[in-house]
This record gives C-alpha cells, structure tokens and sequence, in this order.
C-alpha cells in the first residue's frame, strides 16, 4: 500500500498529529525523528523538514530513500505576499521557485543550474486532493478552522510559492521579491523557507508532492511579531484538520 509522507517545518505545526497515529514507531535517521504509523487504514510518515532548504532536502531525501514513501505532502506557515492573501487564508502551491536561486549571467535567474527550470511544479492529483482536503477542512462539519473565529472569513488561493533561506520580514524586500518573480512570470502568493527544495527533491525521484500553506504574517514588518503568535495559536488546528480530511480522501481511491 502506498505509504503518505506528512511533513511539517515545525514542531508546532505537527502538534496533535503524531497523538493521532495508530501503532506509533519512533525511528531516528539523520538526525531527525520520523514517526511511522497508520492513519484512517493507511501507513503514513510523520517527519519535520526543520528550517531551510537543506534541511528540507535532507528529511524528503531520508522519506524517499529509508521509508520508501510514495507521496509527499506538506502542510505548515508561510508568508503572504500576493494580493488579498491574508493572515489565516490557506495557499495551496501549484508549484515553487527558488527565490534566492541566482547563478546568472551562467544560468538565467532563479533557474537551479543543470536542471534546465526554475518553476517546480506540484503534482496536480495529489494536488486536487489537497485543495479539497483544505476546502472541507475550511468549511465541513469537522472544520476544526471554524472554532479560530478570527480567521472565519478564511480564503484558499492556489499559486506559486517562493522558497528561500531568509525569513522575509519587510514591506519593501517583499515587494521587490514579488516584483521581480513577477517580471519572471512566476508571481508568487507566499514566501517560505522549504517547499522547493522538497519540490526539488522529489521530481529527482519522481515521487509525487504537493504542499498547502496557512498564512501565518504578511512577510512585512510585522512578520516577526504575528509569526510566533500564529504557529502557536493556530497552525497545528488547520494542518491537524486539512490532513484528516486527505486521508479520508486518499482512503477512497
Ligand atoms: N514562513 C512564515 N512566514 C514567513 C516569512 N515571512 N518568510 C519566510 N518564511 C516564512
């Protein structure tokens, strides 16, 4: 049976889901915990990414080459930079760019050298599901989002995400972030830290991924402020409810 990846970046966003697992196993490898397990009758992974781009590529590279993992989903926080994406509004990512990525005049600008592309797109399956997950989660009769009632009028966009290794926490580098990314054709609607270095990793394997996001700040200079306060208060709630809602609908294929 095909064994789902879960990852998140941060302790807080995985809160709640390893208490949810069926016959837990703790496994050790590189230097992180990995939590197998079952869920709604199918075998999952439990795993932290960690903070940036290598460490995320670490933890896909051990779910992919140890675990044996046939799909990777990533549900955790992000920035919001696009228009109307809002703190507390989910973005589902239809694909990521490095936007820290820049080997010109040798290769064009964001494009990651040898590999001939800078968009790395997600899996549009997987990704389909993952949207409806989000949306039953938002609105169902579970939706465990509708107890937040702050974030009531919570919206779900689907673009693209920038990755980099930097917490984006200025008005201005936002905006000359998205500018540039936009002149670029790949306008994005949320920063943060991992995602395409897991989206890199598995088109390396060929492994299906895809990733939502919550908004935790507005990448501005309030970041550093609403940031904490979101992951403690609210990102474990959505990412606990979105994935119930994706092993429902995986355990119907
Ligand atoms: N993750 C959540 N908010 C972020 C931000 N402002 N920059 C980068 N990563 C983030």
């Amino acid at each position: 049976m095909s064994v789902t990846a879960i990852l998140s970046a941060l302790p807080e966003e995985q809160h709640g889901l390893i208490e949810q697992l069926v016959d837990p196993v703790r496994i050790v490898r590189a230097g992180r915990e990995f939590w197998r397990g079952e869920r709604q009758g199918q075998p999952v992974v439990l795993a932290l990414s960690r903070v940036g781009k290598v460490a995320a590529a670490t933890t896909a590279t051990t779910l992919i080459e140890a675990f044996g993992v046939s799909r990777v989903v990533f549900t955790g926080v992000a920035g919001g930079v696009g228009p109307g994406v809002q703190v507390g509004d989910v973005v589902l990512a239809t694909g990521f760019v490095q936007h820290d990525m820049d080997a010109s005049p040798l290769f064009p600008r964001y494009e990651i050298p040898l590999s001939g592309r800078a968009n790395w797109p997600c899996d549009d399956s997987l990704s389909a599901l993952l949207l409806k997950a989000a949306h039953q989660g938002l609105t169902g009769a579970e939706g465990e989002f509708a107890s937040h009632a702050r974030y009531g009028n919570a919206q779900i966009h689907s673009g693209m995400i920038a990755t980099g290794d930097q917490f984006v926490c200025s008005a201005s580098a936002a905006l000359q972030l998205v500018n540039d990314l936009t002149v670029a054709g790949m306008p994005p609607l949320a920063v943060e830290m991992e995602g395409a270095a897991v989206a890199q990793v598995c088109a390396d394997y060929g492994v299906p991924f895809a990733a939502v996001r919550t908004i935790s700040d507005r990448a501005d200079d309030q970041a550093h402020v609403d940031f904490p306060a979101f992951v403690a208060e609210v990102a474990s709630p959505y990412a606990r409810a979105i994935v119930h809602q994706l092993m429902d609908l995986l355990s119907l294929q």
